[in-house]
């Protein structure tokens, strides 16, 4: 069953998005794993809050240190969250992955993109999503989203900037180049929708895209056991 990606910047609406796809799939009857980077496991998720946690007395973690966690993360969550469940034929949705390591520690924080490529090889033992989907959006609006969100009464998890959250905005104008850098020399793996549409219209989108590649057709029966 295909991985499927979901990418962009923070406050791009990645997540409503992968929900709306969720809910298409799951009324054709597939099965779907819905899961995130860095997290998706309880180890990786215990990673995820030492990577994204603001310590403003204390240490941050150096660019490659950085790297490195979110690499840890990937490896343990593909290798037991994200490859079991494709072999078991679920579909899997993911929210970020590979490209985000390029993107914001290869082109934000200007590591080396081969080292980072590398990486992200060795951490998914070369699993490559079946698409990508960018969701594109200017700063300023990514930037307005997360505002709106603090403002609207979310949780105080939801609405206390993170340590990558906090980078100045030259740090996630990078961050940007760098998705759109990605699908521009691999147009084949990715989709980039303008995420300045609404949600029903990326929606649509999206399951124009799934009908082409022939995705959204009802699963197989479930096999009886005998
Ligand atoms: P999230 O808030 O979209 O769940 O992602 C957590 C943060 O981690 C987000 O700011 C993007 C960042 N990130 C990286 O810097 N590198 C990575 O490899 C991944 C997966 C996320």
């Amino acid at each position: 069953m295909p991985l499927i990606v979901f990418e962009g910047l923070d406050g791009s609406g990645k997540s409503s998005l992968m929900k709306c796809l969720e809910k298409e799939l799951t009324a054709q009857g597939h099965r779907v794993q819905m899961t995130r980077e860095p997290g998706g496991t309880p180890l990786s998720e215990e990673i995820r809050e030492l990577i994204l946690r603001c310590r403003p007395t204390g240490e941050a973690p150096s660019a490659r240190a950085e790297l490195l966690l979110y690499q840890a993360a990937r490896h343990q969550h593909v290798a037991r969250v994200i490859k079991p469940a494709l072999a078991q034929g679920v579909w899997v949705l993911c929210d970020r992955f590979t490209a985000s390591s390029l993107a914001f520690q290869g082109q934000g924080r200007d590591l080396s993109w081969e080292s980072v490529e590398w990486l992200n090889a060795f951490a998914t033992e070369d699993l490559i999503p079946e698409l990508q989907i960018l969701i594109d959006v200017p700063l300023e609006v990514a930037q307005l989203r997360m505002q709106k969100r603090s403002t609207d009464g979310a949780s105080p998890s939801q609405t206390e900037k993170d340590r990558i959250e906090s980078e100045s905005s030259e740090f996630h104008n990078r961050v940007r180049q760098g998705f759109l850098r990605q699908a521009k020399t691999n147009a084949a793996g990715w989709l980039v929708l303008n995420g300045e549409q609404s949600l029903q219209e990326l929606t649509a989108l999206l399951k124009t895209e799934f009908a082409k590649r022939n995705w959204l057709t009802p699963a197989p029966p479930a096999k009886k056991d005998s």
